[in-house]
């Protein structure tokens, strides 16, 4: 019989490279979906026509519950939260309680639909838990590149919320014996990229200048520092996590760190552009706490579980400028859900 997966955030940029990958391997996949009228919900159903949908909410805990009971997964992938790092200071509470109390509910969902009960420790059920943690819990470095044993200093209420769901999926691995694990996620981006994100924002505005839709780009802080990577090659880390015969935690990332304004660089030169004719900085996009770098000491994921990243940044820099030139020229525009590349 297939496995089944379970997977939140279906209809996120993760979600979809997720599902495709677990299709791929023959999976039966299933995505929780909230909303009574979610249009990225058809959107995902166009690209993902084999992906079963279950109807839940992380706020939710009892249609967790109802979702666990009914797809009986054997992996539940946990990629739903409020995740653009500057809504989590205009709206805290909600990120709290997506993006941090929603790991506990999911967590509890399989607790009790594996019927584990409190003060038992033996190694539970069957249902295998993986946790989309984030390199923002490490926030203000301690040291870099960062690994599995660096300290954590969030920066924002996105990254205080996840430093949470990855302290209690570790505790519910230690409380209840459960195989619950975290990735701790790098950087990661595609031509499926939120357009809100630094990278995603910056192809398309390359886009539209370069088709004279528009005449200027306007960003924020230039100076800070990502490891960014190519969404598809994560996603299969999050399978291999789930595989592996111990539930460890893993940093996930490329162990190579660029400028936003490299970035930057990088986009305007792939349409062949001068990007300081057209970039604006502008002092309102700058957070009340910043990140100034990231870089990921990726050892353990390369030597456990044989994971290595495959895109350069080069080539992916080029290939969401690429698509997202195509995308416009077509007429398509990112913002419609039908749009989606
Ligand atoms: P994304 O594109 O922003 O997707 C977020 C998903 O969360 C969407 O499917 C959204 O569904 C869902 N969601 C929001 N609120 C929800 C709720 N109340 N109940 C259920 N689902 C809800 O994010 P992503 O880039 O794919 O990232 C996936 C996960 O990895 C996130 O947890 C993110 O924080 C984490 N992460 C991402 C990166 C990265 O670089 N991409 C790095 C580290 C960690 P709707 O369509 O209903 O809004
Ligand atoms: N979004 C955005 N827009 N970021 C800008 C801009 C701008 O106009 N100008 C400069 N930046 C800088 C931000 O200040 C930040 O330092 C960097 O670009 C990256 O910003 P984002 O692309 O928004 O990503 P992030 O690093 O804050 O968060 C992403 O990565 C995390 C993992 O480290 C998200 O995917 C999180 O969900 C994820 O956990």
């Amino acid at each position: 019989m297939a496995r089944r997966a379970l997977i939140t955030g279906i209809t996120g940029q993760d979600g979809s490279y997720l599902a495709e990958h677990l299709l791929a391997q023959g999976y039966e996949v299933w995505g929780l979906a909230r909303g009574q009228a979610n249009p990225r919900v058809s959107r995902m159903r166009k690209l993902l026509a084999d992906v079963q949908v279950v109807r839940g909410d992380l706020l939710d805990q009892g249609s967790l519950i109802s979702a666990v009971e009914r797809v009986q997964p054997d992996e539940v992938y946990n990629l739903g939260a409020i995740s653009f790092v500057p809504m989590s200071w205009e709206q805290a509470e909600l990120t709290a309680e997506v993006t941090g109390m929603g790991v506990l509910r999911m967590l509890e969902a399989i607790r009790v639909c594996s019927g584990v009960s409190r003060g038992s420790n033996t190694r539970s059920g069957q249902m295998r838990f993986y946790q989309a943690s984030s390199s923002e819990m490490f926030g203000q470095v301690a040291e870099t590149p960062q690994t599995e044993r660096t300290g954590f200093h969030p920066r924002s209420p996105y990254g205080v919320a996840k430093a949470y769901g990855h302290f209690l999926t570790q505790n519910y691995r230690e409380s209840y014996g459960m195989y619950a694990v975290s990735g701790i996620l790098f950087n990661h981006e595609s031509p499926r990229r939120g357009a809100e994100f630094v990278t995603r924002k910056v192809t398309l505005g390359v886009a539209r200048i370069k088709l004279g839709l528009a005449s200027e780009l306007r960003l924020g802080n230039l100076e800070a520092r990502r490891d960014w990577g190519f969404a598809g090659d994560y996603v299969r880390a999050m399978h291999l996590m789930l595989q592996a015969a111990a539930p460890e935690d893993y940093v996930i990332g490329t162990g190579r760190m660029k400028s936003v304004r490299e970035l930057v660089e990088a986009a305007f030169t792939a349409a062949g552009l001068d990007w300081e004719q057209y970039v604006i900085r502008d002092q309102t996009l700058h957070r009340p706490a910043e990140v100034d770098l990231l870089c990921a000491d990726p050892k353990k994921a390369r030597v456990q579980l044989g994971w290595e990243p495959t895109v350069s940044f080069d080539d992916l820099v080029a290939m969401m400028v690429e698509s997202d030139i195509r995308l416009l020229s077509n007429g398509g525009d990112p913002d419609q859900d039908s749009s989606w590349p």
